[in-house]
């Protein structure tokens, strides 16, 4: 990262497949990793995988569909830095995901599944560490190109983005019948879209101590990601893997880890958007400042209802 080290990486979905490669990249690259992810096998497992290329590792119990505990998990991570137990805070990366097959399905809070697990939750955990980070320090949220269409997506039926308010995009699906994978495939495009602007307004927020970007790892088919869906669709991922030019997490983890602290990356901010190693413009819808400065406060007022709930 710089003279100083990487010191401390906190990274979200550590536990299979982008994370998972992600995180052993990091600790091989000398970070000290805060593992926030769900309690169980796998988050032991991908911890002392990481002990044993020499890293110090926390592991963060944290189910993202659950705000309590995303604010719960930012609270620890303030007291370990307050209390000096682990190194400064110089990179965090936004790495879980999730495509709920049926949009009516909601989170703890009442959200959407998708939208709730993707950005909501790192929208708060971000915000509640923002004043924690030790400069210079780095946000890497996890994009994908899915947001808009091209040809490719077109043929292989991947939905783009459709925008709407925040209020309503946070809004469950209603009705007694699935809606089915067209409209999840939307959700998660909406989702990835929000990253995009939520990282756009958050560099406007966060100022010169803190370089925000979004890394997009390539399609990775056969990873957990579609875990729900029918396994006709499921299959048809894997078969397309074996396409030239298809990533896969072992390929695609350690660039995102190379994001989070190489010093070769050490000039990207402003929510520069990177596909694998190539910085890339993204298309014109993902930038619209009436659509960052409403979903910046939409997100508060999701938050704050969230938390008044309780
Ligand atoms: N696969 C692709 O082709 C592709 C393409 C572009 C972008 N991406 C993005 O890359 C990132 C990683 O994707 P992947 O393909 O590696 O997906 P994956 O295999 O499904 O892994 C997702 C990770 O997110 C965690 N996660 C999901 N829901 C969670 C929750 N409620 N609470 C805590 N953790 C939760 C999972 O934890 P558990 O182990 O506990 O489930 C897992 O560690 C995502 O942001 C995805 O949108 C993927």
């Amino acid at each position: 990262m710089t003279s100083t080290g990487p010191g401390t990486v906190l990274i979200t979905g550590p536990t299979r497949n982008l994370g998972r490669h992600a995180t052993l990249a990091l600790a091989e690259r000398g970070a000290d990793l805060l593992l926030v992810g769900r309690a169980g096998p796998d988050l032991t497992a991908v911890a002392r995988e990481a002990r044993a290329r020499g890293a110090r590792v926390r592991e963060i119990d944290c189910d993202l569909s659950r705000l309590a505990a995303v604010r719960a998990a930012a609270a620890t991570v303030r007291d370990l830095l307050a209390a000096g137990t682990v190194r400064p805070l110089r990179a965090l990366v936004a790495n879980a995901g999730a495509m709920s097959v049926d949009t009516r399905r909601a989170s703890a809070d009442g959200y959407e599944m998708t939208f709730a697990v993707n950005y909501l939750a790192h929208a708060q955990l971000i915000g509640d560490l923002l004043g924690s980070f030790t400069a210079p320090a780095r946000v890497v949220l996890v994009g994908s190109n899915t947001y808009s269409a091209n040809v490719w997506r077109r043929l292989l039926r991947v939905p783009e983005a459709r925008w709407a308010d925040p209020v309503e995009l946070a809004h469950p699906a209603d009705g007694d019948t699935n809606p089915g994978m067209t409209e999840s495939g939307i959700a998660y495009s909406n989702a990835k879209l929000a990253i995009l602007y939520f990282a756009h307004e958050l560099q406007r927020h966060a100022g010169a101590k803190v370089n925000v970007s979004v890394f997009e790892p390539g399609w990775m088919p056969g990873t957990a990601l579609g875990r729900g869906a029918p396994a006709a669709f499921q299959a048809i991922g894997r078969a397309l893997g074996h396409l030239p030019g298809v990533s896969t997490p072992q390929r695609s983890g350690p660039l995102l880890a190379a994001i989070a602290v190489d010093e070769k990356w050490a000039h990207l901010r402003d929510g520069a958007f990177v596909v694998k190693t190539k910085p890339t413009e993204v298309q014109f819808v993902a930038h619209d400042r009436d659509r960052e400065r409403r979903l910046w406060a939409a997100t508060a007022e999701l938050l704050e209802r969230a938390r008044a709930a309780l």
